[in-house]
This record gives structure tokens, C-alpha cells and sequence, in this order.
């Protein structure tokens, strides 16, 4: 049977480049979903230029995302790994799809009253149009399947009635993506307000691991992280703190909750906290190794983002190439 396609796209910019709420949520997944699926990932630079970007940072952050998702075991070899702006069909299709979209439907995206809210100053076009391009990712690539967490799952239905629209005008273009729910997924909370997700735009840094912070850096944040003024390691309603540490240990150890609390029985938020801290720490250290290794490989990583774009580009000009017929562009003569 031939296998599933999965695609996903993960922003370079933001402090840090990915948190550990990221790993845990997303990436270690991609790794993991490689054995069963055909896996497309990219970084979506041209989805940060929505929010003001410094060049310098944005260029430099997502040679780095690129080399952290390698880090993080995706193989390239084996999946689709690519910077989207490097692959010029997203760009193009999502115009197409501009004109397939509408102003009603786009003014209902959450994102876009939060986004307009907090940068009040710059509310652009781009921002307005973001869910157009983010289908033209997801349907130049036929993707069964995208993983999405619960803050894009709009963004997705959107895709979806795009394509319903464009087929139904058309004929069958593009695939019609279904959402991909992990069967272990995790939602890590900010370690300092633990009822808010854990987010790179924190003002406060305690709140949030980065994937290349120090180990001493994780043991301190983890050490400061906001509990309750009880003792008792217990997984419950109300304990939001404890529960997120809980979850993140749990993710990382394969224990469960009873287990956990059977360890830490009779100890304290203090030696729980610890052990969290050194747990992170440690399964973040091939991650941090790796990295290390690769970002000073300037060579390799230039091979392999000019080998994803070449592979992208020529996947998913077939979907871009029947697109344009379909609206009827004319063909450039060979
Ligand atoms: N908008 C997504 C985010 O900010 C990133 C993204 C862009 C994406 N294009 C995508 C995710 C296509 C999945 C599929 O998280």
C-alpha cells in the first residue's frame, strides 16, 4: 500500500528559534513519523515577513532552523526538507489562490484579529493573506495529512474549503488535506504561567526552553518554574504547573502519570523540579551536539537546502503546472 503523505511548515523567527514546546508538540514528531509516512517539512520564511523581521536575524535564523531540524533527526535523504521561499511555486500559487479566497472568510481568522491586534502598527496585506499562502503550501504537495497544532486548525479548514472550491469550479486539482492529531501529543505550557502556552515571544524568559539552551540554563529555568503551594507530586485539576512539568517528564521518560507519582512520592517540588530539569537537559543534548556539529559544516547544509529545493521544485510544479491550466494561464512555449 502506498503510504500517507504528511507536510508541515514551521516559522525560522521568534527568539530562540524553536522551544522546547515546539520539540515536544511538533518536531519530535516529524522525526518519529518519517517510518510511516512521506514527509515533507519546510521553514516558512515567507510567513514571518508578515511581522517585521531584521534581515540579518531572519537570514541567519533559518539556516539554523534548517540545521536544527536535521539535528532533530529529520533525515533528508529520506523526506522532503526545504526553505519555502527558496521554492518560487508557493509564492505563485498562493496568488492564484488570493483570487480564490474571500474577504469575509479571511476576516474570520482568529490569527489575523490577534496578529492586527498586537502590531497594530503594521497591519499588511501579507498578514491578511497568510492563510492563502499556507494553502499553497500544503496543496502544491497533495498532503494527506497536516500537523497542525490548535492555533493553525482554522488556517486548515480554510485550506480545505479552498480546494472543495477550486475542484468543484475546475475538477480535481488539488488533494483535500486532512488534519493530523498525534497520537501522543503534548501541549507544554509556559513555565512561569502555566495556564498560557509555552511561546517564544515570552517577555519573560524563565517562562520558556529554548532547544539550544545551556543544560545549567534549563536547570535554572526549570528550578524557578511556578508550582502551587502544595507537596504532592500529583496529576490534578487545578495543579497547572505541576501537571506541565508532569507532561513534559512523562513525554520524555515514557512514564506514566501513576509512575511518576510513585517516584516522586514523599519527595518535594524541589527534587521533582531537579530531576525535570536533568531530564530535558539530557534529551536535549544530542539535539545540542548535533546542531553544533552541523552548523559548522557550512558545506554539507548548503547541499542539502539546494537539494530539498530542487526536490520541491520539481514536486510541486506538477500540482502548480495543472493549477494554471485549469484558470487558464497561457503555457509558456517550449
Ligand atoms: N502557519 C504555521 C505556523 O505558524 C506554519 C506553516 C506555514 C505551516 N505553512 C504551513 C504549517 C503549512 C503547516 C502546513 O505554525
Amino acid at each position: 500500500m502506498e503510504k500517507k503523505s504528511i507536510l508541515s511548515g514551521i516559522q525560522p523567527s521568534g527568539e530562540g528559534i524553536f522551544t522546547l514546546g515546539n520539540y515536544i508538540g511538533a518536531i519530535r514528531n516529524w522525526g518519529v513519523m518519517q517510518e510511516e509516512y512521506d514527509c515533507a517539512y519546510f521553514i516558512a520564511d515567507l510567513h514571518s515577513l508578515t511581522v517585521r523581521q531584521d534581515p540579518q536575524t531572519l537570514k541567519k535564523q533559518s539556516l539554523s532552523a534548517f540545521a536544527l531540524l536535521l539535528a532533530c533527526g529529520i533525515d533528508p535523504d529520506r523526506s522532503l526538507l526545504f526553505v519555502q521561499s527558496h521554492v518560487r511555486t508557493h509564492a505563485e500559487l498562493a496568488w492564484i489562490l488570493n483570487c480564490y479566497s474571500q474577504m469575509g472568510e479571511l476576516s474570520r481568522m482568529t490569527q489575523f484579529k490577534d496578529k492586527s491586534a498586537q502590531h497594530a502598527d503594521n497591519i499588511n496585506a501579507g498578514l491578511f493573506t497568510y492563510p492563502a499562502l499556507m494553502a499553497a503550501d500544503i496543496l502544491l504537495y497533495q498532503a494527506d495529512l497536516v500537523p497542525v497544532g490548535a492555533d493553525q486548525k482554522q488556517h486548515l479548514e480554510f485550506t480545505r474549503d479552498v480546494a472543495v472550491r477550486f475542484n468543484n469550479l475546475y475538477g480535481e486539482t488539488f488533494k483535500v488535506p486532512d488534519a493530523y492529531i498525534p497520537k501522543a501529543g503534548a501541549k507544554v505550557m509556559s513555565l512561569q504561567e502555566p495556564t498560557k502556552k509555552m511561546s517564544k515571544s515570552d517577555e519573560n524568559k524563565n517562562a520558556t526552553v529554548l532547544l539550544l539552551d545551556e543544560p545549567a540554563v534549563i536547570m535554572n529555568k526549570f528550578k524557578r518554574a511556578v508550582t502551587d503551594s502544595e507537596k504532592e507530586v500529583v496529576f490534578r485539576e487545578g495543579k497547572d504547573g505541576i501537571n506541565n512539568l508532569m507532561t513534559i517528564y512523562g513525554v520524555l521518560t515514557g512514564k506514566t502519570n501513576e509512575e511518576i507519582e510513585a517516584e516522586f512520592a514523599g519527595k518535594g517540588y524541589g527534587d521533582f523540579k531537579a530531576a525535570v530539569g536533568e531530564c530535558v537537559a539530557e534529551a536535549l543534548r544530542p539535539v545540542r551536539e548535533e546542531y553544533a556539529r552541523l552548523i559548522a559544516d557550512k558545506a554539507y547544509l548548503e547541499t542539502k537546502i539546494k537539494e530539498g529545493a530542487q526536490k520541491a521544485e520539481a514536486v510541486s510544479w506538477k500540482t502548480l503546472r495543472k493549477a494554471r491550466k485549469r484558470v487558464g494561464l497561457l503555457e509558456l512555449p517550449r
